[in-house]
């Protein structure tokens, strides 16, 4: 192999992990992964947990900042938000953008 074939090589080694994450971030469907795990608390209020739609109680958590919000998503919160609200498969950024998604709906 010359050389400049083992850097294109490389390069598309390089290259392809980047572009398969920004694939499957174009895939990812917030208010899907909202519906099939946070709605089960999130859409009913159950365990007490903030109902999206609610703007006051929205309001009120808006208050601690986004990144904070987010924070405890993914570690979870009081022992009744569980972590990363029980979807162990989401990426802390898809976390991110499906409390986004649940503000939007609220606020
Ligand atoms: C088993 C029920 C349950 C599930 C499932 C659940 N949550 Fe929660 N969540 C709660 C409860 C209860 C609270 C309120 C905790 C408190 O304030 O003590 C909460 C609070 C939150 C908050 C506010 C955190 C704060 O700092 O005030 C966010 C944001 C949140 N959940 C996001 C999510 C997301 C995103 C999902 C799905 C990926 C999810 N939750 C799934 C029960 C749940």
């Amino acid at each position: 192999m010359t050389s400049k074939a083992l850097f294109n090589f490389a390069y598309a080694f390089l290259l392809f992990p980047t572009l398969s994450v920004a694939a499957e971030d174009d895939d990812f469907d917030a208010e899907k992964i909202y519906q099939a795990t946070c709605f089960a608390c999130h859409g009913t209020g159950a365990a007490h947990s903030p109902e999206v739609g609610d703007q006051i109680e929205w309001e009120i958590r808006m208050e601690k900042g986004m990144d904070t919000l987010v924070q405890n998503t993914i570690a979870g919160l009081n022992g009744i938000m569980p972590p990363r609200g029980l979807c162990v498969s989401c990426s802390d950024d898809q976390l991110k953008s499906i409390v986004e998604f649940m503000l939007d709906s609220s606020l």
